[in-house]
């Protein structure tokens, strides 16, 4: 294969840019085909890729790609992540995997022995930070904590899914990343302020280690805060991942006597960075940079954190291996 044969499934808010992405890597990336839905959607995309054939079903186009990308709400994924490993397609499929472990576990089985690639979209792993940090983390000694904030005032998208499934998702998938800790115990409180679903929840992790983190996320916050901090004897690392700055607070003075270091890092595109991977994993048969497992863990935390919103009880964490 010279080039990977593509279709976005989903022309809303994320799968515009996606196209962009399979455009910019035309290199490698046929762009085949389109697949929105509904009407309105289907005559923007004509209108923006009019060299690419726009359909309102996957199966119409199935025997023509290789690969395809799931773009739309979270409810669709699995029965389209289902169908397309069914007809042996490589996928990308956005975050969240799919609802709940019950369908994780008839991906896992559907998936099993077939030999495609299945790339997550946890897109919170791309940021140029955790190349400096990444390792710093996991070499720190415990006991250490995170702390972790994502809210943002309202904006009336994604209320399909609650914030667990939208927001949380990537700090929990984070924890694992960052400090390759698996979370052992959950326990969640959260409120319904806006939608009938979770609005603003925070969420206890015990890791295990015992180190500690809080994850608060939110969507009807009075401003857009989203950084991540960790402590530990050693001092304070704070990523302020809005404005792209680490700032640091050693347990002595830096150098030229301050007490703070305050750095600004690269911001970079994580989209087109996920497609690189994708298309570099199929065309050079290389392992999946964000893997089913990866996926179906990140569910898992998220099932954990929603019965103990429902129970108000901890809830311990499986262990998927
Ligand atoms: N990685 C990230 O940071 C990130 C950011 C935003 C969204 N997302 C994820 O991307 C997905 C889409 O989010 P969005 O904000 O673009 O949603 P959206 O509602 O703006 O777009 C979804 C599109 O899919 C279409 N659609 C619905 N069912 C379909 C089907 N069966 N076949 C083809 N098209 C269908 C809809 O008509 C709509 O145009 C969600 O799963 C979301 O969690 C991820």
């Amino acid at each position: 294969m010279k080039k990977v044969r593509v279709a976005v499934l989903g022309y809303g808010h994320l799968g515009k840019w996606h196209c962009q992405k399979v455009v910019a890597h035309e290199a490698v990336a046929e762009f085949v085909a389109i697949v929105e839905k509904f009407p309105a959607g289907q005559d923007l995309a004509r209108t923006n890729h009019p060299k690419v054939k726009v359909v309102s079903d996957i199966q119409e186009v199935i025997h023509e790609i290789d690969a395809a990308f799931i773009v739309t709400p979270t409810s669709t994924h699995f029965e389209l992540v289902k169908y397309l490993i069914e007809n042996n397609k490589h996928v990308f499929c956005e975050k969240p995997l799919c609802s709940d472990d019950q369908e994780s576990q008839e991906l896992r089985k559907i998936a099993g022995g077939k030999n495609l690639i299945i790339q997550i979209g946890h897109s919170e792993r791309f940021h140029e930070a955790w190349d400096q940090l990444r390792e710093r983390f996991q070499r720190l000694n415990p006991p250490y904590s995170v702390r972790i904030n994502r809210v943002a005032p309202f904006k009336g998208r994604a209320t399909d899914v609650d914030v667990v499934q939208d927001l949380a998702i990537h700090d929990l998938d984070l924890l694992s990343f960052l400090f390759k800790q698996k979370p052992k115990m959950i326990s969640a409180t959260g409120h319904k302020i806006r939608t009938q679903k979770w609005d603003h929840v925070a969420i206890h992790v015990l890791m295990e280690n015992k180190c500690e983190a809080s994850i608060v996320v939110g969507r009807n916050a009075v401003k857009e805060v989203r950084d991540l901090e960790v402590t530990s004897k050693d001092g304070m690392i704070l990523v302020d991942l809005f404005t792209n700055k680490i700032y640091e607070a050693s347990s002595s003075n830096f150098n030229d006597g301050s007490f703070v270091k305050e750095v600004l890092y690269p911001k970079r595109d994580h989209l087109l960075l996920e497609h690189e991977h994708f298309y570099s994993s199929i065309l050079h048969h290389k392992p999946s940079v964000i893997n089913l497992k990866d996926g179906l863990n990140a569910v898992h935390l998220v099932d954990c954190t929603l019965n103990s919103l429902e129970t108000q009880l901890p809830v311990t964490v499986k262990d998927l291996e």
